[in-house]
């Protein structure tokens, strides 16, 4: 598989054409950032743990009957994918508490939710990704109803999977973000990442913060903790 021209650079990934039409290469960077782009730094090693332990998921997800976009792991930091378009659409499933819900709503961090909630933000860089309802994207034409009810079903799964998974390896899965895309022949398919970068984990004993909030808030040890992941999971 030959990497040809960049389609897209975004802020952790690139995106390269093949000579395939229907398979792409991303390549993972160790560039990170947050609040919309605001705070930049290197995260060293990054790319190599969020291709790896991303490529992980997505083939446990696959066994488990999830559709991904994922091939082949070409090498550390590049991965053979299906085409997709991207559902302009971040989706967040949250267990507990955490994060930009903890200040929406005046929960403190670590309150457990009753039941997993679903939300939905615009992808949108200029408007900082505003969160949307079901009815702003079925207004907008984001999505269509069975495309919405496919996302929403999947992502619930997707959440028992992955919860399962990580606490089997001593780690709460407070929330995450997917994305999915469309393949050319329709299928909603689960694509970008699984990794440190999009997930909060948090030690099931001492509730060590194993991600990317470590950059976020300044706390140091951000390596040591991507590093930690890819122990407990068994990559490294
Ligand atoms: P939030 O609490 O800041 O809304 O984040 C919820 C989850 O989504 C958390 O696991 C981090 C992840 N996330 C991303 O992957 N990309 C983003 O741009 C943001 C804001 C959050
Ligand atoms: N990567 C995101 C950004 O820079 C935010 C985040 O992950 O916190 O917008």
């Amino acid at each position: 598989m030959q990497k040809k021209e960049m389609l897209y650079e975004g802020k952790a990934k690139k995106v390269f054409a093949t000579e395939e039409p229907e398979i792409y290469i991303v390549s993972y960077k160790d560039d990170a950032t947050a609040f919309n782009g605001q705070k930049k730094g290197t995260i060293v090693g990054k790319g190599v743990v969020n291709n790896r332990m991303s490529n992980f998921m997505f083939r446990l997800l696959e066994q488990q009957g999830i559709p991904t976009h994922y091939i082949e792991e070409l090498n550390d930091r590049e991965t053979a994918v299906k085409k997709v378009s991207i559902v302009p659409l971040e989706v967040i499933v949250r267990n507990t508490a955490a994060g930009s819900l903890s200040k929406r709503l005046g929960l403190p961090e670590g309150t457990p939710m009753k039941t997993p909630v679903l939300e939905y933000s615009y992808k949108n860089d200029e408007l900082g990704d505003p969160m949307v309802n079901d009815y702003h994207i079925l207004a907008m034409d984001l999505a269509t109803r069975e495309e919405l009810d496919k996302i929403a079903a999947m992502s619930f799964k997707i959440n028992e999977l992955m919860v399962e998974f990580f606490r089997s390896v001593g780690v709460d899965l407070i929330d995450f973000k997917i994305e999915f895309g469309k393949t050319t022949a329709g299928e909603i398919i689960l694509a970008d990442e699984i990794s440190p970068d999009t997930c909060r984990f948090w030690d099931v004993n001492t509730h060590e913060k194993l991600d990317k909030d470590r950059f976020r808030r300044d706390m140091g040890g951000v390596e040591e903790a991507y590093d930690e992941m890819m122990k407990r999971i068994g990559l490294r």
